[in-house]
């Protein structure tokens, strides 16, 4: 039996929603249905931070606290969850530690990036994340103010404390127990259908059945289409509720991510598979968007500037795909076709990918060129594996987004690297090649030209940080054409 009620917390109270537009936004429901304005809207893209509340949810029976940014998210994806606004933390007698440490350190700014910037310390403290500046730096990524400083708030984030309620967790596991749902979401509004299986086996049969829906995962993506775009999306089949497409599992020789797992479920597991993840994945939006965005909505979305593609086409990763009961599985690399058009036949979907361990004396290198170090797109990004035999290059996985119409591994600069010394001077003459696998687009984020220079200084500075001696990445040579 299907559902048509939204069911939700909201402060503790059963929330339920009913004729409500499939895509309307939290921000929407909150500010114009629910009258809480106090969750702003600044980009409606999920850049400002503005708009940050908090989403509890249960993984397995232990409550998940997350900050996510409410003009990315579909009001159905608030079922069987609890949700905080800014409006949840007002207490009849006293601010809220978080609220009180932003008035003692002057924290509080104007009214439209403070309450994100109050929400994002919420979830922070709520799922116990780490004080120090680092942590607290990332924790505020991707909340944005345009004229302040933010010495303010850091501050304040290193003297809010612990979480005051965190002895009430138990009493909120329970709730959610209690509010989640047993039969799948299915909305039908003016035409436009949501519809939330449950379980693997209910997804691939719903999306089998609608070959022309639109699958929503973390919505990161599929979010923008409706905000920034204005697009009409008549039937969303959501991931979200399907329990057994969650996993994140590490086999010892390979890690399998499953479609519906998250950044922040994948992070943990993907730095232990090799150290390089950590920072480079610290640099894939903010906190917000790797709260709700998946690895595999990156790589179903076929964009020619994603960021996971390369890292895990230069592993080697295996891409899993489902359409009913029929699966095929393919290198990661041949899933990209051309500009927008990936392998992909109508109905299928991708269930996983699996990414080999690489071996420990292989050297792995991942890399991320942006305008902007936090929270923005890549101008290149960059995924390089390489064994060496003897101080020759062995093998070569070299992969780039940013500088074709589809990630796209570089064969020629492979070629030329084989069998040559794992040197500088070697590497030099190599990324020359690069040269013949791409031939870079200029837009807004960079030239053509410094694409193509960008992607040959990375190589040297692989082979540059895989010696001894410590780098200087600012003092690189520029490659010669
Ligand atoms: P969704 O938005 O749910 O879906 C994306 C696309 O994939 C849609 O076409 C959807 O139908 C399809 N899809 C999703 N899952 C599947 C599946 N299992 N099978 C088949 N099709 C599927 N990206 C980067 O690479 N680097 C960044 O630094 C980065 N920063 C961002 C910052 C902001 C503020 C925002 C809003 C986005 C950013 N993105 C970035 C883009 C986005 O977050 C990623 O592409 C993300 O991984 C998409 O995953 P998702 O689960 O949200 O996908
Ligand atoms: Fe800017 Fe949502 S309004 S992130
Ligand atoms: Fe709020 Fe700058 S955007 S003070």
């Amino acid at each position: 039996m299907a559902r048509g009620v939204i069911r939700f917390l909201l402060d503790g109270e059963v929330r339920e929603l009913v004729g409500v537009d499939p895509t309307l936004t939290v921000l929407d429901l909150l500010r114009h249905h629910l009258r809480r304005t106090g969750t702003k809207e600044g980009c409606a893209e999920g850049d400002c931070g503005a708009c940050t509340v908090a989403l509890a949810e249960l993984g397995g029976e232990k409550v998940r606290i997350r900050a996510v940014n409410a003009c990315l998210l579909f009001t159905p994806m608030l079922d069987g969850r609890a949700l905080f606004t800014v409006e949840s933390l007002g207490r009849p007698a006293a601010l809220h530690p978080v609220q009180q440490a932003m008035v003692d350190h002057h924290g509080s700014q104007c009214g439209f990036c403070t309450p994100g910037f109050v929400m994002s310390l919420y979830a922070h403290q709520r799922s116990s994340g780490p004080t120090d500046q680092a942590g607290l730096k990332e924790a505020l990524a991707g909340n944005l103010c345009r004229c302040t400083g933010y010495g303010p708030i850091l501050a304040a984030g290193r003297t809010m404390g612990p979480d005051p309620d965190a002895a009430a967790l138990p009493e909120l596991a329970a709730a959610l127990r209690a509010v989640r749902p047993t039969e799948p979401l299915e909305l039908d509004h003016r035409g436009r259908r949501f519809l939330a299986p449950r379980t693997a086996d209910a997804f691939a049969a719903a999306f089998a059945a609608h070959p022309d829906a639109t699958i929503l995962a973390g919505g990161t993506d599929v979010g923008l289409w409706v905000t920034r775009q204005h697009r009409t999306l008549p039937t969303v089949i959501s991931l979200g509720e399907v329990s057994d497409l969650r996993a994140v599992a590490d086999d010892g020789a390979s890690l399998r991510i499953e479609a519906g797992a998250r950044y922040a479920d994948a992070a943990p597991a993907l730095a232990a598979l090799h150290p390089q993840f950590a920072g480079f994945l610290a640099r894939l939006g903010a906190v917000q968007v790797r709260n709700l965005g998946t690895v595999c909505g990156n790589i179903a979305n076929g964009s020619p500037i994603g960021d996971m593609p390369p890292a895990l086409i230069a592993l080697g990763a295996t891409l899993h795909l489902r359409r009913g009961g029929e699966r095929r599985t393919l290198p990661l690399e041949s899933y990209f076709l051309a500009y927008g058009r990936q392998d992909r036949r109508p109905g299928e979907f991708v269930e996983a990918v699996t990414i080999p361990r690489p071996a420990p004396e292989r050297i792995v290198r991942l890399y991320k060129l942006s305008k902007r170090f936090d929270q923005d797109i890549s101008a290149v990004c960059a995924g390089i594996s390489v064994a060496l035999q003897d101080g020759r290059v062995d093998d070569a996985r070299i992969a780039f987004s940013g500088m074709a119409a589809t990630p796209r591994r570089a064969h020629a600069c492979e070629a030329a690297l084989i069998g040559r010394p794992w040197t500088e001077a070697a590497v030099r003459l190599a990324a020359r090649s690069l040269a013949l696998d791409y031939q870079p687009i200029s837009d807004m984020r960079a030239s053509a030209a410094y694409r193509l220079q960008a992607a040959q200084n990375l190589l040297v500075r692989a082979v540059l940080e895989s010696g001894d001696a410590p780098v200087q990445v600012g003092h690189l040579e520029p490659v010669d054409g």
